[in-house]
């Protein structure tokens, strides 16, 4: 359990563990993990030790993006509420209605948008965004979406709805029309389902992209078109949705009108693309009531150029400008998240790592730097075995939306041929952290005693959590280090942040200071060994080692700092002036 800090809230010290309930523990062998799976694999969380449980969505939806098109927020409980009692037994907090309610029901299954579509004159017509083609031009005809922007998952952000002949704008799916926050009526309906599920014990939400929810309009109710870049078939157009005009003020008022009085405020996180550390400085300053802390994608843009689809190698030199500026950035107010891995990023352990020779160096590397720095960490599930990305041959093996559709885009438009979108998708796809988690070397990895949905990574036999909870130098028993750690010593929950060896392509170090505990946090990122050149190595003759990836058990009375092993993690504690 997480250690109550009278400084500080207590997810200060509490890791996050996210599930994402498709690929997690399928129950009754349909080839979809369910909520009786996650269940029964309770013990694996405990054990680990999590504090909080996030749930990606586990709402009726007609799964176009793989349940984050939503048609009932408020679907069957019967299977939630043994869950949360469950889950509650275990962990301190169920964040279990957790994605999603912010920016829209996602699904144009949803009875608002059934009820929106139905006519121009419906009174929920204006819960979403309908616009007329552009002017002069029949709805319909090439270039008549009323602005120029691409939807997140290729194609046009609008589509026509050919009975009342107006467009609706979707910034993802075409079945997850974005809802219209101006309308206060749509605004009020989704504070009302938020209280519900927070009267029903959830004890926080994870807020789907919802520092897209405010966009710029026009005086006279338009949207302006995106700029066109080089290559690019659409606008783009974030500059009018990215943070706009009123997103302060509709976090405010949902704070307000959700969460403020509560007796322990619910936890909240907001999914934020594109968020800067200045704006995340007023999302998350406990005094302007928005959210406790937001996730950002810096981090996870770095090994990108041009878009999304442009994959390059990752500069150490990048990460650490970027990490060390948010951690500055959050030092005096509001909150960092951390985290490698989502169900929408790759593998870390293969991105950023070696998934090969030295995979559990590599995965217990990563997971040390990043857990030791000033925020709260996420594992996804998975990330605490070191799994890797699927490594899909083919593009029938893919299931994401993001990844089908691109390819079949870019490859009609001539962008690329088979073989480099194959090869992208290895690397970038969503679906490398949607494969089945590997719990044992039985068929299917434990996972399903049916036909999965998505395949499982070939690799379950060495990599499953029944071989990890019995090896004590496993990925997972390192992860539970690393909790045990956050939750024992107040320096990694509050202690300040110094970056060291900030120009270094190869070792990660910094200094975390609280009281008169000081941490050095050392890692390589490099299949070499590397020299740990900081500018007072002799301050830290004598100093306690925690946690060493390589050695296991605490040694007290180190006289110099070796030089770092390929991928090698240290961590040394000492008491100071
Ligand atoms: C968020 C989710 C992602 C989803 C998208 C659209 O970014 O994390 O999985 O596809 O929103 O709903």
């Amino acid at each position: 359990m997480a250690v109550s800090l009278p400084e500080a809230p207590w997810w200060a010290s509490a890791v996050v563990y996210q599930v994402y309930p498709r690929s997690f523990a399928d129950s009754d062998g349909d080839g979809i993990g369910d909520l009786r799976g996650i269940a029964g694999r309770l013990d694996h969380l405990e054990l680990l030790g999590v504090d909080v449980i996030w749930l990606s969505p586990v709402y009726p939806s007609p799964q176009d993006d793989a349940g984050y098109d939503i048609s009932d927020y408020q679907g069957d409980l019967r299977q939630p509420r043994g869950l949360r009692r469950a889950a509650r037994r275990r962990a301190r907090a169920w964040d279990e209605a957790g994605d999603g309610p912010g920016r829209q029901p996602p699904s144009d299954e949803h009875p608002w948008f059934i009820e929106s579509r139905s006519s121009q004159d419906s009174p929920k017509r204006d819960w979403y965004w309908w616009r007329p083609s552009r002017a002069h031009m029949e709805p319909g005809a090439s270039g008549a979406e009323p602005t120029n922007w691409g939807s997140s998952f290729s194609g046009p952000a609008w589509d026509l709805d050919e009975r009342t002949g107006q467009y609706y704008l979707h910034l993802f799916s075409r079945k997850q029309p974005d809802l219209n926050w101006e309308n206060p009526q749509v605004r009020a309906a989704i504070y009302s389902m938020m209280r519900w599920w927070l009267d029903r014990g959830v004890d926080g939400f994870r807020m789907d992209v919802i520092n897209f929810i405010s966009k710029a309009v026009d005086a006279d109710g338009s949207l302006p078109d995106g700029i066109v870049r080089d290559g690019a078939l659409f606008g783009d157009g974030r500059p009018h949705f990215v943070c706009g005009p009123r997103i302060h003020e509709f976090l405010q008022e949902m704070h307000q009108e959700v969460f403020a009085g509560r007796p322990e405020l619910p936890l909240t996180v907001g999914e934020m693309p594109g968020v800067t550390v200045e704006e995340a400085v007023l999302f998350t300053d406990p005094a302007r009531g928005e959210v406790d802390m937001v996730f950002q994608f810096e981090h996870v843009d770095l090994d990108r150029g041009a878009g999304r689809w442009d994959v390059r190698p990752l500069r150490l030199t990048d990460l650490k400008e970027s990490f060390g500026r948010w951690q500055a950035g959050l030092a005096d107010l509001g909150w960092n998240s951390l985290y490698w891995n989502n169900h929408d990023q790759p593998r870390v352990v293969s991105r950023f790592g070696d998934d090969g020779q030295f995979r559990e160096r590599s995965a217990t590397m990563l997971a040390t730097v990043l857990h030791l720095h000033r925020g709260t960490p996420f594992i996804y599930q998975g990330e605490e075995l070191g799994m890797t990305n699927a490594h899909f041959e083919r593009i029938d093996q893919y299931r994401d939306i993001e990844s089908v559709n691109h390819y079949a885009e870019a490859l009609a438009h001539g962008q690329a041929d088979e073989g480099s979108l194959l090869e992208t998708l290895r690397t970038v796809s969503r679906d490398n952290a949607r494969t089945p988690v590997q719990w044992d070397a039985t068929e299917n990895a434990g996972f399903t005693t049916g036909e999965p949905w998505i395949a499982v990574n070939p690799n379950y036999p060495e990599i499953n959590a029944s071989e990890q909870h019995d090896n004590p130098s496993s990925v997972f028993h390192y992860y539970r280090s690393l909790i045990t750690l956050r939750h024992a010593e107040p320096a990694v929950a509050l202690g300040d942040f110094t970056m060291l060896m900030p120009d270094d392509e190869a070792v990660y170090a910094f200094l975390r200071r609280h009281g008169q505990t000081e941490l050095l946090v050392l890692g390589n990122f490099s299949p070499e060994p590397r020299p740990v050149l900081i500018s007072d190595p002799a301050a830290w003759t004598g100093a306690q080692r925690v946690l060493c990836n390589i050695h296991s058990g605490a040694v007290t009375g180190a006289s110099n700092l070796p030089e770092l092993q390929p991928w090698e993690a240290r961590v040394y504690r000492r008491q100071v002036g």
